[in-house]
């Protein structure tokens, strides 16, 4: 539709209508058929209400998108057509690893055909937007939802955030394989306070504008269609009624002309948050702060008339607003095929196949740390070996995280079952070994996941240490439940459940051999699994191919090639850790006599394993690392060039990455700051020149004057294959 109709559109629309632009009616409401009564009117949605929504969530496949669609448009005033939004965190029926898992594989490429996969089986399917990505930078993995973040580091998430865009919306959101994308939680709802989710976000301005906007401004210049505003308060105001951030940062300062979406409720929260009297204050605050649209709640539906009828809310502001839900649908060609080419897909020949299931296996792969391997007990021999397979995760076929909305167990295939595909003559047993979760800490709130059958565990431990006493090499697959992390799965203690920390300590009695494979939604506290390993696996929840990834790997028919994008902590008491930390006054010098300095008494400063640390089945080199020169101007950029040798006896992958240090800065400068990675797979005896390149505008920060720009001095730049490496070239920065 022309611009100039959509204005005529809106001009004939009443202010009933273009209020019910800004609502989004939970999908739940629909599905359960009660339109006047029920839970549709104690929410206090009444029927015109209802028929005049301009969204809708959670409603899935095309045939029920259809039937809703036609259903709604006939009652419209003026036919115009819902949006139908979901979450879509990693992949609709082709799910791939969690985000965090994604940030591990260090290849923004990838997901962004990840995201192009995802978008093309949501689309078929009918869906028109996906409330991804999720791009808050997260340091404490107290917090559940980590694993919707691709990590710790500002650049990495930027990258991913960038390419999450690219991969949903395609070069136009109105044709047939893509969806509008949402970038959340808009902002800095990834460090609320001791990892409590929902709770208060106190960073300082510094903070905030250096380290946790960049995400969201990066999925911004990537032309994300819409912002989902978060849970938390910025600068003690909540963000969904915080005019600073929604309207004069991201609207006037970085151009942002999309749809501006409230978070489930966040609207009506304001209320309990303190800062607004009643409902119709709440709809006043967040419609004057630009929320455009209300999920999930009344607010809007039940405030925003009279509020215009007093004149507190001038009709314009509403206008505004449903201009820009109108404009959207007007994006995606919802005025001219509101199924958005669904009817002309055919969704069964998209959904699952096989070309998608081989990037969920490619995913996985990539997506899985290899921490620790001791005298290379890794790869497993192919033959001659009585390897045992032990643990809750030896067959699970659960193993995508709780934002997997439509993943299927019977889509999914499990470590047993990728281990019987490996072409190998050992003799492998499987035994289940103990309960998943602890009973004393039963999950809540994830319907059908929280209850664990009933087992023997007396008989569970028997088999389990009976298959151990006999194998050459015991292969644990232990970890979280996947609703031990995600949305409310904040957690105090971050270790795998306690029966699995019992098997692991009887296991290690009877077999010493021992590989642990983990499954986790989040960084743990993994000092008991490391202490009785010579290996560990971080795998995440690496989706349907997840075993298949497992299996290959564990035998050498894939190498790892995972960096953490987020660091495993000593133990919780570290947390929040993180690699781009400050030097402190009193920077731990290894001393311990020396009391005065920064460090605990009881645990060391540093993470168990840090960001940017993984192993890989050979061995790289660093031959050298050379500076175009010692000097840069903020018109001369310099390189910095390292020559990477494979000196293993087999092929691999190495990411390198470069960091550059700020020595002295009008304010504290990080130790370390990632500017530059790359994946580099050589064969054996292979060698390579990577070449990073350092500009002036990735010296600048926000400087003691508020003003963000680079400080001429020293810096220090490191190019290795962890945040942890040492050795370093200097360059300096001339004014
Ligand atoms: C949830 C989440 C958000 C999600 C939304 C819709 O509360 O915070 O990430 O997209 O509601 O399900």
């Amino acid at each position: 539709m022309k611009k100039e109709d959509l204005q005529a559109l809106l001009n004939d629309m009443s202010l009933e209508e273009k209020i019910g632009q800004l609502i989004q009616i939970p999908g739940f409401l629909i599905e359960g058929g009660s339109v006047i009564t029920g839970p549709a009117l104690e929410m206090g949605f009444d029927e015109e209400t209802y028929y005049n929504a301009g969204a809708t969530l959670s409603i899935f496949t095309f045939e029920r998108i259809r039937e809703i669609q036609d259903q709604f448009m006939a009652r419209q005033p003026h036919h115009i057509p819902l949006l139908f939004m979901g979450d879509i965190i990693n992949g609709y029926r082709s799910i791939y690893p969690i985000p965090l898992g994604q940030g591990c594989s260090f290849d923004p490429a990838l997901s962004r055909e990840l995201a192009a996969m995802s978008a093309r089986e949501s689309a078929a399917e009918g869906l028109h937007v996906t409330f991804s990505p999720m791009v808050d930078l997260v340091r404490d993995a107290r917090w559940g939802r980590v694993m919707e973040s691709t990590g710790e580091d500002t650049y990495l998430n930027s990258c991913f955030a960038k390419a999450a865009v690219e991969g949903y919306q395609g070069k136009d959101i109105a044709d047939a394989g893509s969806v509008a994308a949402c970038v959340k939680h808009f902002a800095g709802y990834g460090a609320p306070e001791a990892g409590r989710d929902y709770n208060v976000v106190e960073l300082s301005d510094r903070t905030l504008k250096d380290d946790y906007l960049p995400p969201y401004k990066a999925a911004v210049d990537a032309g994300v269609e819409m912002v989902m505003t978060s849970f938390n308060t910025l600068n003690r105001i909540p963000a969904s009624g915080n005019t600073e951030y929604m309207r004069t940062l991201l609207r006037d300062t970085w151009g942002f002309h999309g749809m501006l979406i409230s978070d489930w409720a966040a609207i009506n929260e304001l209320e309990l948050q303190g800062v607004a009297d009643d409902m119709a204050a709440s709809a006043n605050m967040a419609i004057h702060a630009g929320v455009d649209m209300d999920m999930c709640t009344p607010v809007y539906a039940l405030s925003l008339r009279k509020l215009v009828k007093e004149g507190k809310v001038p009709e314009a502001l509403i206008d505004e607003s449903c201009m820009r839900v109108l404009e959207l649908k007007n994006r995606l060609g919802l005025f001219e095929d509101p199924y958005h080419h669904a009817h002309q897909t055919k969704a069964e020949q998209v959904v699952l196949c096989d070309e998608h299931r081989a990037l969920c296996l490619k995913a996985a792969e990539e997506s899985v740390v290899l921490l620790k391997n001791k005298r290379d007990i890794l790869p497993l021999k192919k033959e001659g070996q009585n390897i045992a397979f032990i643990g809750p995760y030896a067959d699970a076929h659960r193993l995508y995280g709780v934002w997997s909305m439509l993943g299927r167990e019977e889509d999914t295939v499990s470590v047993k079952e990728g281990i019987e595909e490996i072409g190998q003559s050992n003799t492998c047993t499987f035994a289940k070994g103990c309960r998943m979760l602890d009973p004393k800490f039963p999950l809540t709130g994830f319907h059908g996941m929280e209850q664990e059958e009933e087992t023997d565990d007396e008989e569970l431990l028997l088999d389990a240490m009976m298959k151990a006493k006999r194998a050459d090499v015991v292969v644990m697959l232990l970890g979280e439940h996947p609703a031990q992390s995600g949305e409310g799965g904040s957690r105090g203690d971050i270790r795998i459940p306690k029966p699995q920390r019992k098997l692991l300590k009887e296991i290690s009695k009877v077999n010493s051999n021992i590989v642990t494979v983990l499954f986790h939604g989040r960084p743990l506290d993994i000092r008991g699994v490391d202490r009785r390993s010579k290996a560990v696996m971080a795998a995440w929840f690496p989706g349907i191919e997840g075993g298949r990834a497992i299996a290959r790997l564990l035998f050498g028919e894939s190498e790892p090639s995972g960096k953490l994008a987020m660091s495993f902590p000593y133990s919780v008491g570290q947390v929040p850790v993180y690699y781009d930390h400050f030097a402190t006054g009193r920077p731990f010098n290894g001393d311990i006599t020396n009391r005065f300095q920064s460090r605990y008494q009881d645990i060391p400063n540093d993470p168990m394993y840090p960001f940017g640390h993984g192993l890989t089945y050979t061995t790289f080199d660093y031959v050298s690392v050379e500076l175009s020169s010692d000097t840069m101007t903020k018109e001369t950029p310099i390189t910095v060039s390292v020559r990477i040798k494979n000196i293993g006896n087999r092929k691999g992958t190495e990411v390198v990455q470069m960091y550059i240090r700020d020595l002295k800065g009008s304010v504290v400068r990080p130790v370390k700051k990632l500017k530059g990675f790359e994946r580099v797979t050589l064969e054996q005896g292979e060698e390579k020149t990577v070449t990073f390149r350092i500009d002036h505008s990735m010296l600048a920060f926000t400087r003691a004057d508020m003003t963000f720009d680079a400080e001429p001095g020293t810096f220090y730049v490191y190019v290795g294959g962890s945040s942890a490496v040492d050795k370093h070239g200097e360059f300096t920065l001339q004014a």
